[in-house]
């Protein structure tokens, strides 16, 4: 059974693909490589044995998008295609409501488009959202029915396209989708030839830690430690990119087996901390990873942290791997591939 991949090049796209071949699903991929490399497809072919089917065009095309759900026919898609980076968004938020909101309107009208002309299917989407739509949370561990809010465009346009998908499964009943909120996706694949590849100078604690670890960076700069944590520093609630991945299967093959939508936290359920995560990474490496304490970054909270009982309810999905692993994991991507894929 074919499932397609929006920004399946990227980050949790490729380690998604290994999974879904894992369970024995068929990945095509679709990607305008906007936020990714085409070395991955490579890389991809090297872990799996097998070559994915690849459609490179951007999902902003709706036409094009209904040419591939017509000639692929899966039974489900993963939309993964969007910008991500808060701080750009802040900057930038026309590109993050055009590609983003933009991208799954397109999207889901194409999906629309298909099922009109063959009724008998049931639109079967998994919505890459995150734990932002959740803003500042008032406590921690955050359920689903925590109220959301929005901090930024990039957290806005999360928000806004879970409405979409709420005003669109009540309008279209044949639909069937998950919506899975993300918490801090991090690490890489067991082999180190998949990982995270940050454009220029890294938005989030892993990859900058992993580039001073390697030689990239000078130091890392702690945003603030004066925050009401056990050590000060930011607490959040880091999943590995592996068990971000288990996650997707687990709602793709709920959705198809039993056919109700849902809503559901992937995260740990624990928090830890940046100098925990530093400690962490220099016991993974070997390396010390030299810091300094800044000034608090504009939009960060103290604390966030999944309640992930409801993933564990639905899809029997729970993650397994621990922060050393996650730091193992990212190390031993970024050790050998000390550029990313540029090589
Ligand atoms: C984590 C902690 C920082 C960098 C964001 C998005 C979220 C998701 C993940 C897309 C915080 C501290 C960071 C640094 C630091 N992205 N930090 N020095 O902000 O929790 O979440 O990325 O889905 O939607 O909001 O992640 O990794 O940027 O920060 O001290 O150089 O590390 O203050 O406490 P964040 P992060």
């Amino acid at each position: 059974m074919k499932v397609l991949l929006t920004g399946g090049a990227g980050y949790i796209g490729s380690h998604t693909a290994v999974a879904l071949i894992e369970a024995g699903f068929e990945p095509v991929l679709l990607d305008n490589f906007a936020n990714s490399h085409p070395v991955v497809l490579d890389r991809l072919a090297r872990i799996t044995g097998q070559t994915m089917p690849f459609e490179q065009g951007d999902v902003l095309d709706t036409p094009w998008v209904e040419d591939v759900l017509r000639r692929h026919r899966p039974v489900g898609v993963i939309h993964f295609a969007g910008d991500k980076a808060v701080g750009e968004s802040v900057a930038l938020p026309l590109k993050y409501f055009h590609n983003n909101i933009g991208g799954a309107v397109s999207l889901l009208r194409a999906m629309e488009a298909v099922h009109a002309q063959d009724p008998s299917t049931a639109p079967t989407l998994v919505f890459s959202s995150s734990a932002t739509v959740y803003g500042d949370p008032a406590t921690v561990p955050i359920t689903e029915d925590f109220p959301r809010s929005h901090t930024n465009p990039y957290g806005h346009s999360k928000l806004v396209i879970e409405d979409m998908l709420t005003a669109l499964c009540a309008a279209r009943p044949a639909w069937r989708v998950g919506t899975l909120r993300y918490f801090n996706p991090v690490g890489a694949h067991p082999s180190g030839l998949i990982g995270e590849d940050p454009a220029g100078i890294p938005n989030n604690l892993m990859p900058y830690v992993a580039q001073v670890a390697v030689g990239q960076r000078e130091h890392l700069n702690v945003y603030g430690n004066d925050y009401p944590t056990p050590d000060g520093t930011g607490v959040r609630d880091y999943i590995h990119v592996q068990d971000l991945a288990a996650g997707h299967v687990a709602a793709i093959q709920a959705l198809l087996s039993r056919g109700e939508s849902f809503t559901v936290n992937l995260g740990t359920g624990s928090g830890h901390s940046v100098l925990d995560v530093v400690r962490a990474f220099e016991k993974a490496s070997g390396r010390p990873v030299p810091y300094r304490i800044a000034p608090r970054r504009a939009g960060d909270v103290a604390q966030c942290w999944a309640d992930p009982a409801r993933a564990s309810r639905l899809l029997g999905w729970q993650a397994k791997l621990t922060l050393d692993q996650m730091c193992a994991d990212a190390w031993r991507w970024q050790s050998a591939n000390p550029n990313g894929y540029k090589g």
